[in-house]
């Protein structure tokens, strides 16, 4: 049952929209609210007053509408609900989804949701093959956007491919797996993540080659099991996760700041590379280079480690703090030490060595280590190694549990 929880449906504009009568109605029989906006191309496949009367709601069409903006304003609308649902998501929808285009009210509302995001492609197989619509799918799944489908069979075009929208009943049963209780329901975690940048002068810094890569993936999986988290994340080049509370940050001290001003949580993972050492000489005036002057001395000062920090808090301490190893070798016996030394619970120690290929690539080989012992995991994903280690946080969370 999906008793009293809220769904926005975007309907793109696909002859696969006529699905979507059924999905409400099958959506309402399970107690669910939905809404729904269309775009104008869905009006020619169905239309508002179909959807209207099988909703029971005033559907949402024209971001300028007056009256639309004054019963609830866009922002509102596409905030304002558990999940938002596109079904169908066309190519065309899906394109500017991964851009951030909002030129009408379903583009506009995806842009601004804070909302989980669960998309059902629908489209021609070609266009759901071609290298466009599988690069934005990949973004869109960088950015935490679950999909369900597509299917393959015959097409409205008379061809057959992977391309038909998932069936109603599939699509609630997504919907079903992702509003059920996670069994972090009620768990606020802390995860830091990304390099930190340590100013030299206003232009120039220290920094590191830290994707952050494995530290989102871990915010996002703690998240899918019903976590409450505040990510806080150096510079990277990834997206905020939909969903999750982000903070951007620059230095190891203002990150320090941000981590101890979002206590108490109940797990904390410090997956953050984090420069060890600040510029205690950084200048307020960009260096200038003078002519036969010896290049300036770079004086360094040591940064607070933050996951010691976050091992010591006493009463405040999270339940479970889990800190990362970089290693080059000797991985467990380092990783070890460096438990003992930070005072953490657990180490997820990492092969960073150049032949292994973690820094900056999709994939990691990890040990993890707590007071029990060390547990050996395969070579997998990084997405692979967030589940898995968000569930064994959850197993260590629930009553009872330990690690
Ligand atoms: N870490 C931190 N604050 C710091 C330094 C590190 O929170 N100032 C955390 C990282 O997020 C990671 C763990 O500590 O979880 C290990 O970091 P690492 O840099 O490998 O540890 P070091 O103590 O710097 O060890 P090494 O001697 O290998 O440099």
């Amino acid at each position: 049952m999906l008793d009293g929880r809220r769904i926005l449906l975007v309907i793109s504009g696909g002859i696969a929209a006529y699905k979507s009568l059924e999905l409400i109605r099958r959506l309402r029989e399970r107690s669910a609210a939905v809404r729904c906006v269309v775009t104008a191309n869905a009006t020619q496949f169905v239309t508002p007053l179909a959807l209207q009367t099988l909703s029971g709601e005033k559907v949402f069409q024209d971001t300028f509408s007056l009256t639309d903006e004054h019963e609830i304003g866009h922002i509102t609308l596409a905030r304002d609900c558990d999940l938002v649902v596109v079904a169908p998501a066309t190519a065309n929808l899906l394109a500017k989804m991964a851009a951030g285009l909002a030129d009408d009210l379903a583009s506009t509302a995806l842009l601004v949701t804070d909302r989980p995001i669960l998309a059902a492609p629908a489209m021609n197989f070609r266009m759901w093959g071609h290298p466009a619509t599988q690069a934005n799918l990949a973004t869109l799944a960088g950015r935490g956007v679950r999909t369900v489908g597509p299917n393959a069979g015959p097409l409205a075009e008379g061809e057959s491919g992977i391309g038909r929208m998932a069936e109603p009943g599939e699509i609630v049963a997504a919907v079903e797996g992702l509003l059920a209780a996670g069994p972090l329901q009620g768990v606020k975690a802390l995860v830091t993540s990304g390099p930190t940048f340590e100013p030299i002068d206003p232009v120039r810094f220290i920094g590191n080659r830290s994707s952050g890569k494995q530290g989102h993936a871990i915010a996002v999986a703690l998240a899918r099991l019903g976590a409450e988290v505040t990510l806080i994340s150096g510079p990277v080049r990834l997206p905020d996760p939909a969903g999750i509370r982000t903070i951007a940050v620059e230095t190891a001290r203002e990150m320090l700041g941000a981590a101890l001003a979002n206590l108490p949580v109940d797990v904390a993972v410090c997956a953050a590379a984090v420069a060890d050492w600040t510029v205690s000489n950084a200048s307020r005036e960009k260096r200038k280079k003078e002519p036969g002057a010896p290049p300036p001395a770079i004086e360094l000062a040591p940064n607070p480690d933050i996951l010691a920090t976050l091992s010591e808090q006493g009463s405040a301490r999270p339940r479970l703090v889990v800190g990362f190893a970089a290693e080059t070798e000797k991985v467990v016996e380092h990783a070890r030490a460096k438990r003992e030394r930070k005072g953490c619970d657990w180490i997820v120690a990492n092969d960073v060595s150049p032949a292994s290929g973690t820094f900056g690539g999709d994939f990691n080989s990890v040990h993890l280590i707590s007071a029990a012992g060390t547990e050996d995991w395969p070579r997998i994903a990084k997405s692979d190694v967030a589940e898995r280690l968000a569930w064994r946080i959850a197993d260590f969370l629930k009553p009872g549990g330990h690690g």
